[in-house]
């Protein structure tokens, strides 16, 4: 995607999460010189595998997997700081050198454990089946004006004092919530003395980073998480994550304009997958969410619970055209379709024997959805080693033709695969 006129792209999901933005990020960054994370939290979980050797990043960028990329976790995200230096000691274990490549927003509200507390007794009501990362609850205090941010950690002093307020509302809370669990002052201030000198050695304005990154003309990824169904605004709410996930929330998750942003990304599965609660109109038989559950792995890369799984949803993915100004797709897992005779693709929705052409806003007419399909022909032939569109099966190839006819927006990657290099550029 990138070229002289396009250097600042973002990657963003535009199903439920899940697509495999973890792999395009990793494949991108090899040309880029910044990598930035801009909204979610540890609830995110990017899977890229090098060789034989799995990553699962939650709250580092994937592009750190790339020794010439720098990388930004931006004002945008929900910082876990013991998920952070989990991760930053597991990647100098295997090899991977963190040091003057990663920087945290100043801005950056971090995530607690009191949050976590809030995030499961919030759960015993609402039942969304949230990651329990405590990022809602983490979120709410953002908007609140009741948060913690990493700029907060300079003083000592001022933190002991948000810390003692924090943690009191978070008890009432979660006794006004009937909750079993007391969150602890002494824990969170340990914890925080524990993190504080390293999140200070990397935390900046990283906006100003990103800033000057865009007008030098440096190569600068904005690295989404989640998927478009999953915004707060946008998604399926309730069945939604706390924050915009969509591209509009790279320019304020990075601390940049729009204008900033040449081209915008989607990365679509092949199919449909969804963890956590919430409708999933193009569903599958349950003998079919069975086999391609287990023909693409499917299950949380942060939870292990299974995921759903349905067909290649044209409405959603249209939707997601929409909201995130989608000037590319990336289609990933082609290959977990290669044995299927037969492959369903909806089309459409029928409501109430009404079409239904927008994605609708209740979960209660999402309920009622009726999908309509089309079936187009298998290719029942390997696709694991392809690496030129001309030398996929011509039925796969005419169903990559479909989407993008379906979607009205180019297919620029095919990925068959998870290793790095299973990946067609088109
Ligand atoms: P939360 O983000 O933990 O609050 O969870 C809210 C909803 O978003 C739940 O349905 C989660 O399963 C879903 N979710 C959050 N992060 C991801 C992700 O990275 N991939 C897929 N689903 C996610
Ligand atoms: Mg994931």
């Amino acid at each position: 995607m990138f070229d002289q006129r396009t250097t600042c792209i973002v990657v963003v999901g535009a199903q439920w999460g899940d697509e495999g933005k973890g792999k395009l990020v990793d494949v991108l960054a090899e040309r880029a010189n910044l990598v930035v994370r801009y909204q979610g939290g540890a609830n995110a979980g990017h899977t890229v595998v090098i060789g034989e050797s799995q990553f699962i990043l939650r709250q580092i960028p994937s592009g750190m997997l790339h020794p010439q990329a720098t990388c930004i976790i931006g004002n945008g995200v929900v910082l876990d700081p013991e998920t952070l230096f989990g991760e930053v000691d597991e990647l100098e274990r295997r090899g991977i050198s963190i040091s003057g490549r990663l920087f945290v927003s100043d801005r950056a509200h971090l995530v607690l454990p009191y949050h976590k507390l809030l995030d499961a007794a919030a759960e015993r009501s609402q039942g969304i089946g949230t990651t329990g990362r405590g990022i809602g609850p983490a979120y709410q205090d953002k908007t609140g004006r009741r948060g913690v941010r990493v700029a907060d950690l300079r003083d000592r002093a001022v933190l002991l004092a948000l810390l003692g307020d924090r943690v009191e509302r978070a008890n009432a809370a979660l006794a006004a919530m009937g909750a079993p669990a007391e969150a602890s002052l002494e824990q969170h201030v340990a914890m925080l003395d524990q993190f504080a000198p390293r999140l200070l050695a990397i935390a900046a304005d990283t906006g100003l980073l990103v800033h000057r990154a865009v007008k030098a003309r440096q190569r600068v990824l904005l690295e989404g998480a989640q998927g478009a169904l999953l915004d707060l605004d946008h998604g399926t709410y309730p069945y939604v994550t706390s924050s915009n996930t969509t591209s509009g929330g790279a320019a304020v998750g990075a601390g940049i304009g729009p204008t900033a942003i040449d081209g915008v990304l989607g990365v679509v599965k092949a199919y449909t997958t969804r963890v956590g609660n919430g409708p999933l109109p193009s569903a599958a038989s349950p003998e079919d969410d069975e086999r391609l559950r287990k023909l693409g792995g499917e299950f949380g890369a942060v939870t292990g619970r299974a995921r759903r799984c349905g067909w290649f949803d044209a409405t959603v993915v249209r939707y997601a055209v929409r909201v995130n100004g989608l000037t590319g797709l990336a289609v990933t897992k082609l290959d977990v379709l290669d044995t299927f005779a037969e492959i369903p693709v909806c089309t459409g929705y029928e409501v109430d024997g009404a079409p239904c052409d927008e994605f609708p806003a209740e979960v209660s007419r999402l309920d009622r959805v009726r999908p309509i399909y089309e079936t187009m022909p298998g290719w029942q032939a390997p696709t694991t080693e392809v690496r030129r569109l001309a030398e996929l099966p011509g039925a796969a190839r005419a169903y990559l033709d479909r989407i993008e006819a379906l979607a009205d927006t180019p297919v620029r990657y095919v990925s068959v695969g998870t290793r790095r290099d299973q990946i067609i550029e088109v």
